[in-house]
């Protein structure tokens, strides 16, 4: 009985685990970790007119991640790979539209 209880929540912690290595799901949780701060909802809270929204080039994003500059700190492959900031663009692409 106890043993079966054991076996569920480890097997429900193993899933949970899973579900956060896809690409996407690391694009999100980065950006909320990282760029939520000054970017709630695709927005910007130190220069409201350099918005994430309507963003479409993922490799412009990258470089802006990776360059900073403007009063937006560099996030270098210290940060974050080259495979998670693409990740993180491309959140950007398909979640901030308008
Ligand atoms: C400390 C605040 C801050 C953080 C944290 C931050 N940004 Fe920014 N971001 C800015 C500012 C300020 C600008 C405007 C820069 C400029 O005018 O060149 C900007 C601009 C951008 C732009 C260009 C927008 C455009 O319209 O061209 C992108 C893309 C961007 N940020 C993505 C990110 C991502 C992705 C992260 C997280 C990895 C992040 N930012 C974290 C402050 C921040």
């Amino acid at each position: 009985m106890k043993k079966s209880i054991i076996v569920a929540t480890v097997a429900a912690c193993v899933g949970m685990m899973s579900a956060v290595s896809f690409a996407a799901e690391t694009g999100e949780a980065i950006f909320k970790a990282k760029c939520a701060s000054c970017h709630p909802d695709g927005g910007n809270i130190i220069k409201p007119s350099e918005t994430l929204k309507g963003l479409k080039d993922t490799k412009k994003i990258t470089k802006k991640i990776r360059k900073g500059g403007g009063g937006m700190p560099a996030f270098d492959a210290k940060s974050f790979s080259d495979a998670d900031a693409a990740s993180v663009a491309d959140y950007i692409v398909k979640t901030f539209k308008k």
